[in-house]
Parts: C-alpha cells; structure tokens; sequence
C-alpha cells in the first residue's frame, strides 16, 4: 500500500505545491488514526493525562455551569478530541459528587479518529457514551463543551512577507523530501496590526479552527451552555512560525516523515474569541490561574494525604507541571464561550 508520504509525493507531482494546511490535515488524519500517540510510550503527553485532577476540576466546572444554566433535567455534556477519553473519565467520576447533574448528563465524545475512539470505548467502558464525528452532529439541548488540545491540532495556513507583500507558504518536493516553498500573493485575514509586520514575518491562520469557534459561537447563541477551550497559545493574534512536530517527545522536523509525528501550532485565541461571537468570550487566562481559582492545591493536598510520601510526591509534581509559569501553566490558555445572556463562568472574571 502506498504510503502518506508516496501519495502527498504524488499530489504534488500532479498538482503542485499545497498549502501547509493541506499537508498538516493529510498528516494529522494519518497521525491520529494509525497510532495511541500519549503518554511516555508515545509522543506527547496532555494534561488529562499528567493528572486526574484537571479532569476532576473541569467536572467541578461543568457541574456548577450546570447549575447556572438553572440545573436542567438533560444537558449535552461533550467532549471534542478527547483522547484516549481520560479527562471525561475522571470529569465523570468527579461529577458523581452532584448526583443530579450526573443524571442530567448525556455524555457525547466528538471524535474523527476511529483508532482512538475505540481506545475511548475502553476507558469509558461501562458508562453510557455516544459518539459522533463532529460538532454539527451533536443533538439539540443545552449544552456543556469541553476542548483540551483539540485547536492546537486543526491544520493552519502559513503566510510570509516579503517586500511588503504576504505571499502564501506553500509544501513541495524535491528528490530528497518535502521543502517550503513560497505560493501565490495573499490576503491572510488577520488583524491590520498583524498584517502591518515587517518583511521576514510569519503569519498563521486557522480556518478550520475559527469554523468550529463559529459553528459554537452560533449553538450557544441560540442554546444555552457554554464551552471550555483549554489549548496553548497566545492571547493575541500576532506574527511567527509556531508550527512543530513532537516525535517521542522530542521536536522534529515539521516536513521529515509526514503522518508520524504530531503536528501542532499556538492557538490564536483572539480569531476564535472574534469567530465566536455572538458568544461571549470569557478569558482567556492562564491554565494555571484557571486550575488555581478551581481549587487544584486544596484537591492535590487531599489526594497526598490519601496516599503516602512517594504518593504526595507525585501529585505535587504533577500539579507543579500543571501550573508553574515554567511548565504548562502560563503557555496553556482557558477560555470559556458561553451564551450571551450567562454570567461569568466559574473561574473567569470580567
Ligand atoms: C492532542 S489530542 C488531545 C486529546 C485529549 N483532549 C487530551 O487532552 O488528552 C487531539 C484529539 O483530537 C482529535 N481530533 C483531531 N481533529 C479533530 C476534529 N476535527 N474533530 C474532532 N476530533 C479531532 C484527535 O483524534 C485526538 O483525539
């Protein structure tokens, strides 16, 4: 059978370069569905999967979220890109401290991997889960969101400047492999500032990834609920070459053996606050921050006094990697997209 990197060869031999998110979305597709890519064994690691406790405390969220929405007796309580369904695991272990938000509850896991929707299947065997392939497929009714490092994997489009003048970077080939080569003149819809860089820069956009923020942005317009978008990323749109590929925890090279290292690029939370409205955008702010106001010290000060000194050890380890600035807790963003009418969500301040 040919390989992701024999067709893309010939894609490109027959129609010219493509655009880096086409070549991103041909490796992510393959990535996602050829492997279970967490953990040490894996590539990289995600922070369901560093803790139990960031699933807990994003359960805790959903539950008082739940409550503001006037405790209905049913809300759609999805996850999108979950995983190896870790974090609605222990959302909903959590949840089982508000009986009737968990009876409330019909969990939904929007998922375009087979391969890891199976591994889904297997975490969360013996709960009553549904599945669907994206957003637009969820059923009607309020609803709770959560996206943990969903947005950082969409596939980006990449622009340089050149003698005042955005052009579009776009992926070739040459004998040796795939290169970066410069496209067609371009418009990137980007913020003037940002279009206003110097010559030299990089820009990205996520046009797949503001389609989702829209297509959100327009359910909790018209439905209540509210949903957490926790990714890495900038607070601002902005210049550079963000994108990287992980291979055994390591970084790679982005364009070497495509399909087989995970692809990923900074959120730009500004272009999905903007593509959301009218949703009301709330945050965002730093995962630590957000993890800190949720009450991450009180639970891991419970959970080491449960356990003994190597166990206290490792929950304070894994809260540190949660939310020191050094580790994930100033680069990792939460946001919050929430029905115009709603207060602010627990954790967000105006
Ligand atoms: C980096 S993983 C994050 C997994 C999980 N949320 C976690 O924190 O461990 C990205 C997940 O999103 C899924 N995915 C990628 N593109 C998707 C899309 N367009 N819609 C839904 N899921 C998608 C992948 O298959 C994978 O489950």
């Amino acid at each position: 059978m040919e390989s992701l990197s024999q067709s893309l060869r010939r894609r490109i031999e027959q129609g010219g370069p493509i655009t880096v998110a086409d070549y991103m979305a041909e490796a992510a597709g393959h990535y996602y569905n050829s492997r279970d890519p967490f953990g040490a064994a894996g590539d990289f690691t995600t922070a369901p999967e560093i803790s139990q406790m960031f699933g807990e405390l994003v359960g805790l969220w959903c539950a008082m979220v739940w409550q503001m929405l006037g405790s209905p007796d049913r809300v759609v309580l999805a996850e999108i890109g979950p995983g190896r369904g870790t974090l609605m695991n222990d959302l909903l272990r959590a949840a089982a401290a508000v009986p009737p938000f968990l009876k409330a509850a019909e969990v939904w896991l929007v998922e375009t991997s087979p391969r890891l929707a199976a591994r889904q299947r297997q975490t969360l065997a013996g709960r009553d889960v549904n599945w669907c392939e994206s957003f637009d497929q969820l059923p009607d009714g309020p609803l709770l969101l959560v996206a943990n490092e969903l947005f950082d994997a969409l596939p980006v489009r990449q622009f340089e400047k050149r003698d005042g003048t955005w052009f579009e970077r776009m992926v070739g080939c040459t004998e040796q492999g795939f290169e970066f080569v410069i496209g067609p003149q371009a418009q990137p819809d980007l913020p003037a500032d940002v279009l206003d860089a110097p010559d030299g820069s990089v820009a990205e956009v996520c046009a797949q990834g503001r389609e989702l923020a829209k297509q959100i942005g327009r359910r909790l317009n018209r439905q209540p609920g509210m949903a957490l978008v926790v990714d890495y990323g900038h607070v601002r749109s902005g210049t550079g070459d963000t994108l990287q590929a992980l291979s055994r925890h390591r970084f790679h090279a982005v364009l070497e053996t495509p399909g087989n290292a995970d692809l990923t690029a900074h959120v730009d939370f500004q272009s999905l606050a903007a593509a959301a409205v009218p949703a009301r955008a709330w945050g965002p702010m730093t995962q630590g921050d957000f993890l800190r106001l949720l009450g991450i010290e009180t639970r891991a000060a419970m959970l080491a006094q449960a356990g003994g000194e190597k166990v206290a050890a490792e929950i304070m380890g894994q809260m540190r990697r949660l939310i020191d600035a050094d580790e994930m807790g100033t680069l990792f963003k939460a946001l919050a997209l929430a029905s115009p009418t709603l207060a602010a969500p627990p954790g967000f301040v105006c």
